[in-house]
């Protein structure tokens, strides 16, 4: 239709009309808040490179969760650092291991609160990769193993959503495996489908104290450059029984997010790395940008690019009133 018939800023006149034609929201429920939780009482040890995000004790914890609940937050991601580390990331799967601890207390304060479990091994293993070696890299069908077992430990601490992010071959078959074999048919499985080997991790490998002790990542998780293979990474996961699918990082990888949301016809987590909040962060502390509004518009712009749910270090802020 032709100008001057129409005429797209009458839509734009006043505020009024804008609210009403808005098309995209970004409600409280579709943001995940990921902590990073590690033994003591009363701990919280600032990340240098994630300000505002701290390591915190699951007492610490248990008050967060509670004040975000209040605010409308549905769910939240736990990462723990365990009190000791070894080859095989025993404390992972230990049944009173700090991750299996936090989810319990967590489930017991705020029985309506999702909360979902970080399934990976770097966090607990001495060399720091996702899963046991051999000959210098990750043994993919003996991590397994090791997959479904922490599956389990963390359902019966009462877990809602099982969340493996170690880019394991038959990490989602294995674990819907082994939890309906043991009456977890309810589970629900967020798969980190298409994580991409990223330096955006970078802050959250201090904030987990996971960086990895010789070599890096890229022998699982996937190259920058391909696209067609995170569509059949997605497929796979679902495939073998995934409910909840992940893109991970998130701003680089928006035409990742849009494609697999119109592909596949399951929920589209977008995980919006610790990497990408530093930056804001920075640029923000320094005066370059309006950080509240930039995180706004990162995060509006992952809902348009086709994200149910979005993992974000962010939530805290936009949602708790500024001080
Ligand atoms: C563990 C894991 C990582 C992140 C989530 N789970 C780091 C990695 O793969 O090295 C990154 C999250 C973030 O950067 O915020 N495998």
């Amino acid at each position: 239709m032709p100008f001057p018939k129409v005429r797209l800023r009458r839509l734009r006149t006043n505020s009024l009309i804008r609210d009403v034609v808005e098309e995209t929201d970004l409600p409280a429920r579709r943001l995940m808040i990921p902590y990073f939780v590690r033994p003591g009482k009363d701990v919280c040890l600032p990340i240098a490179s994630m300000p505002g995000q701290n390591q915190i004790s699951v007492d610490v914890l248990v008050r967060e969760v509670q004040t975000m609940a209040r605010q409308g937050i549905k769910s939240v991601l736990l990462f723990g650092i365990p009190r000791k580390k070894d080859p095989s990331g025993s404390e992972a799967y230990a049944p009173n291991g700090i991750i299996q601890t936090a989810i319990k207390a967590v489930k017991k304060a705020c029985p309506d609160m999702l909360v979902a479990a970080d399934l990976c091994f770097c966090e607990y293993t001495s060399h720091g990769h996702c899963g046991v070696l051999k000959k210098g890299d990750v043994d993919n069908d003996a991590t397994l193993k090791l997959i479904a077992k922490t599956a389990l430990v963390q359902a019966r601490a009462g877990a809602d959503i099982i969340a493996p992010s170690g880019m394991m071959d038959g990490m989602v078959k294995a674990i819907r495996t082994a939890l309906d074999k043991n009456g977890f048919q309810d589970r629900i499985i967020m798969s980190y489908a298409a994580k991409y080997a990223s330096a955006f991790y970078g802050p959250f490998r201090e904030a987990a104290e996971s960086a990895p002790k010789f070599g890096d990542r890229r022998s699982y998780q996937m190259n920058a450059a391909n696209a067609e293979e995170a569509l059949r990474e997605v497929a796979q996961d679902i495939e073998e029984g995934a409910d909840i699918v992940m893109v991970k990082p998130a701003l680089a990888y928006m035409d990742i997010i849009r494609r697999v949301k119109e592909k596949f016809h399951v929920p589209v987590a977008a995980y919006n790395v610790s990497g990408e909040y530093a930056m804001v962060k920075a640029a923000g502390q320094k005066g370059w940008i309006d950080e509240r509004r930039v995180t706004s518009e990162i995060l509006l712009g992952l809902r348009r690019a086709g994200a149910d749910l979005i993992i974000t270090y962010h939530a805290k802020e936009l949602l708790l009133p500024r001080v």
